[in-house]
Order: structure tokens, then C-alpha cells, then sequence
């Protein structure tokens, strides 16, 4: 079995290591949607880092799609002119350029993380009309109640997204990942918690998937055959709905992959605040394989809390994961994969990740 530093090939991509910096939102935007000095430092950085593929933080489709101001859009010219050098810099850096598009539901409208996380009241500087496809609220933190989609208003939403897929395509992202978790939109629509709807979106687990399993279908149309189209999902809530939960991800998955979906991220649903999630080491990793194995797509997790280079080099030799996804690890240390490559003493790798004018010295610095 391969290794965390063998490269990595899916549709015509091929990645250095199967390392993956996670998609994390900086909330840095001046309001715009735009990059701005910031993040083509930070994406910078995280590429000449060394790991494989860098994906870009969840990018709104639209403007109120956005969790907070500070997020980025990708909606427009200038948001598109922007990103592009972006995607230059971590091709540069020989990282395989990626992005997550998605929009925030009924969690939108937010305070940044470190300004509070709560929902802005309605009228305040900052703030908008929240939508879901029920007008019901997170609770905690998030009490605006959202107001509810028509069917319209559904497909409106589902334009946007294969707009900014279109864009994204054409600014040269060679991975797209389709967001679907957290809370945000698509898990809204999948999710009893917040899916009380009676028409064909709501009721049903199949009518439940509808929102997202019509998303696949249609930006498949439109992103290339040879680029991976890929989708994070919260598959389990820990709400005490979970094997239920898990079951319906299973036959939602497996249709989408029908329709073209080719990689998968497991994640958590965040769509209740009533949820016990039991941290600790590799805690979704039993899910994320049962849920690899039954549909048979290739695919990562996060949320490892155990980022030593052994533990994650054996989770791929294993075959547990084909790529190791990591976020806040990278924060403290872009540079982890070229310390995980030398740690686990496989030089050649340990240069690969870097430049050559990095590269070339500490080849020589022991
Ligand atoms: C600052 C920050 C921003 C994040 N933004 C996103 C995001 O845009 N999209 C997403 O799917 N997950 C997001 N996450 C979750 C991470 O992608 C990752 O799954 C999580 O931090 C757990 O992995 P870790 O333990 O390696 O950090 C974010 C996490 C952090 C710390």
C-alpha cells in the first residue's frame, strides 16, 4: 500500500503526497467577497508548506450565502480576478490548486469567530435575510430564524453554484469540493433538524438529498471530466439519530456518485446544537471508512486530533484514507509535511515538498 508521501493520482490530477491542506475560512474579505493581501499570503504559505493539494476556504456563491462578511464570494469579475493569482501561487509552489464553494443556509450572517460567532441581528451593520428550506432556526449562538426557500428560490441557489463552479473552473481550480456540511445549506436540506418542508425537497431522506444530489448532477455538467469533482458531508450529527443518520448518507452518496461525484470528505453535520460530539483521537474515522467502503468512493476525513507523521503515514497504508486532511496543524505549521517527510526519513519526498531554493540548502543543513 501506498504511503503519505506517494503521489496521488484521480481523473487527470495528480497530487505530490496525500496530504491535504483543509479548507479554512479566514473571514479576512473587506466585506466584498475579494482576496486581498492576506489571503495570497496565507494560500501562499500553506502551498510552499508541501502539502499535495491546498483547498481554498468555503467560498460563497452568493451574497447571502456568505457565513460572515469577511468571507470570500466568488459571485462576480472582480472576486474571479482576484482569486486567480491565488490559484497561480499554489501551482508554483507545486500544491495542486483546489476550492470549496458552498453557501451558509440559516447560519449565515454571522459575527467573525473572534468577534462573537453569533448571529447579527437583522438591520445591523453587516447583516441580511437569512434562507433554509425551513424556517427554522439553528438555536444557541445562530437564533435568527431563516426564512423559507421556495422552489424558485431552490434552483436560483443551484444556478449560483454552477456559476461559481464555472468560474472556478475557468480561473484554472483543478479540485472542486462541493460544500455540504457543517450546518450550512446543503446540510440544512439534508437534515430533520432543519428540513420540515412537505413538497419534494422535504419529508423523505430521498427528498431530504434532493437539494444536493441535483447540485451534483448539475455541476457536473459544467466542471470537466478530467478535474475531480468532489463534496464534504456531515454524515453523523451525534444527536442520537446516528445510525439513521449514517444510512441515509450511504444511499444519498451512492446516487451521487452515480451522477459523477468522484471523492468524498467525511465530516460532521453541525446542524444541532443538541449534539454530544465525543472528541477525541480519529473520531471519524470508523464512520468515514464504513461510509467509504459501502459506497466505494475514495475519500478522507479530519478532526484527527493525532497529527504525528506515523499515525497519519499509517492510516494511508493502511487504506483506512487515500489523502490525510489537515486544518489548525497547518495554521501552527505550513511546513508540517516537509517535518512529517523527513520524520518518517523519506528524503526524496522531504525535497519534493519544498521549492528549490529551499530545497537546495537544507538538502545540505543537518
Ligand atoms: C479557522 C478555521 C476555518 C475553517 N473553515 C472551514 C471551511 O471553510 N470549510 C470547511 O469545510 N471546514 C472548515 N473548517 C474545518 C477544517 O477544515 C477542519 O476540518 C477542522 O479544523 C478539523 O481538522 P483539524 O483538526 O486538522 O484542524 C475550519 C476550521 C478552522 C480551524
Amino acid at each position: 500500500m501506498p504511503g503519505l508521501f506517494d503521489s496521488y493520482e484521480l481523473k487527470g490530477v495528480k497530487l505530490r503526497n496525500r496530504v491535504v491542506a483543509s479548507p479554512m475560512c479566514q473571514y479576512m474579505a473587506d466585506g466584498d467577497g475579494v482576496v486581498n493581501e492576506w489571503h495570497r499570503a496565507h494560500y501562499a504559505g500553506l502551498a510552499r508548506g508541501g502539502s499535495g493539494l491546498v483547498i481554498v476556504e468555503a467560498t460563497a456563491v452568493s451574497p447571502e450565502g456568505r457565513i460572515t462578511w469577511g468571507d470570500l464570494g466568488l459571485w462576480n469579475d472582480a472576486q474571479a480576478a482576484a482569486l486567480e493569482p491565488v490559484v497561480e501561487s499554489i501551482r508554483w509552489a507545486g500544491a495542486v490548486p483546489g476550492i470549496q464553494i458552498g453557501h451558509a443556509g440559516r447560519k449565515a450572517s454571522a459575527n467573525r469567530p473572534w468577534e462573537g460567532d453569533d448571529h447579527i441581528p437583522l438591520g445591523e451593520p453587516n447583516s441580511w435575510e437569512t434562507i433554509a428550506p425551513s424556517a427554522v432556526a439553528f438555536g444557541a449562538s445562530l437564533p435568527r430564524v431563516p426564512r423559507e426557500m421556495t422552489v424558485e428560490e431552490i434552483h436560483r441557489v443551484q444556478g449560483d453554484v454552477v456559476r461559481t463552479a464555472e468560474r472556478a473552473r475557468d480561473m484554472g481550480m483543478e479540485w472542486l469540493q462541493l460544500h455540504f456540511a457543517h450546518g450550512y445549506l446543503a446540510q440544512n436540506f439534508f437534515s430533520p433538524w432543519s428540513n420540515q418542508r412537505t413538497d419534494e425537497y422535504g419529508g423523505s431522506a430521498e427528498n431530504r438529498g434532493r437539494y444536493l444530489l441535483e447540485t451534483v448532477k448539475a455541476v457536473r455538467k459544467v466542471w470537466p471530466e478530467s478535474r475531480p469533482l468532489s463534496a464534504r458531508l456531515g454524515v453523523i450529527d451525534f444527536d442520537g439519530r446516528d445510525e439513521e443518520m449514517v444510512g441515509d448518507a450511504i444511499e444519498l452518496l451512492r446516487a451521487m456518485k452515480a451522477e459523477g461525484l468522484d471523492f468524498l470528505d467525511v465530516s460532521m453535520g453541525f446542524n444541532t446544537p443538541a449534539a454530544k460530539i465525543p472528541w477525541g483521537k480519529n473520531l471519524l474515522v470508523p464512520v468515514a471508512r464504513r461510509v467509504l467502503e459501502a459506497t466505494g468512493l475514495p475519500g478522507t476525513t479530519s478532526w484527527y486530533l493525532a497529527n504525528e507523521p506515523e499515525e497519519a503515514d499509517a492510516l494511508i497504508r493502511e487504506g483506512q484514507m487515500d489523502l490525510f486532511t489537515l486544518g489548525r496543524p497547518l495554521l501552527a505549521e505550513p511546513h508540517w509535511p516537509y517535518r512529517a517527510a523527513k520524520a518518517l526519513g523519506v528524503e526524496k519526498a522531504a525535497w519534493a515538498t519544498l521549492p528549490a531554493p529551499y530545497a537546495h540548502w537544507l538538502a545540505r543543513y543537518r
